[in-house]
């Protein structure tokens, strides 16, 4: 499944880099891992700290057939890979928050950015960009604004090399089965996993905000809030959620 992997000391964004060969026709299959972004994108336009060697920074480049609508369970999907790999570790207390951060013991461990390339009619590539935290200045993580861990104050054991691999092989076996399975192959997994069932949350859509009880996911991997006894389905892209 693996195409190339390239391995560099500094890059501004690996996702950028992966982006570029995927519009060039180049980027399935590659896989590229950083000790250093200075120029790291996080989810809504935010940016992610990738200071010297204090996380595991990496893209893969992967082209699908058929529309991007595909694709919507796709990035739960990834979170879910991402939970396998730490699993095998024995990372206590991995859950995800929807869409796709990773969280630990109650706190940001790893986000994830999707980015697309293609036509997204009847080909689509897409950039899957993970950032986790391994051992993070204290400092620096005062600037993240919201509750975050490293991996070193929950398992100091981990070899990060060996967890890249592991992360890297669940997420390469995603990518290839996701065709086949679609999202209904996750969603199961995803719920058990999900950080905030069941509890009361704000979801941000632009301008607006929801508030509702969490009531999981679809088959499509929206999220489905409950307001004033209705269900209300919101889809990835531009939303942010938060619990209460
Ligand atoms: C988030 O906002 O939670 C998503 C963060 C994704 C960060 C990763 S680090 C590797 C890849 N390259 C980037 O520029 N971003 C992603």
């Amino acid at each position: 499944l693996l195409g190339e992997l390239q391995v560099l000391e500094q890059v501004d964004s690996t996702n950028a880099r992966v982006l570029e060969c995927m519009d060039a026709g180049t980027g399935h299959g590659l896989v590229m891992l950083a000790e250093q972004q200075t120029a790291g994108r996080g989810r809504r336009g935010r940016q992610w700290l990738s200071p010297f060697a204090a996380g595991i920074t990496l893209s893969i480049g992967w082209q699908f057939q058929g529309g991007v609508q595909l694709l919507e369970g796709l990035s739960l999907a990834v979170g879910v890979a991402l939970a396998r790999a730490l699993d095998r570790f024995d990372v206590p207390d991995v859950r995800l928050k929807w869409p796709n951060d990773v969280w630990c013991q109650g706190r940001k461990l790893a986000g994830v950015l999707l980015e697309l390339s293609g036509d997204l009619t009847d080909r689509c590539g897409v950039v899957v960009g993970v950032g986790l935290n391994v051992g993070l200045p204290e400092e620096l993580g005062q600037s993240i604004g919201q509750p975050w861990i490293d991996l070193t104050s929950v398992r100091p054991g981990v070899i990060r090399n060996q967890l890249t691999a592991a992360m890297l092989e669940e997420l390469l076996a995603v990518l290839d089965e996701y065709p086949r399975s679609g999202f209904g192959a996750y969603r199961a997994a995803w719920s058990r996993l999900d950080q905030f069932a069941g509890r009361e949350v704000t979801v941000h859509t632009g301008p607006r905000e929801w508030h509702g009880f969490n009531r999981g996911v679809d088959e499509s991997g929206a999220l489905l809030l409950e307001i004033d006894g209705e269900l209300r389905r919101f889809h990835g892209g531009e939303v942010s959620l938060r619990g209460r």
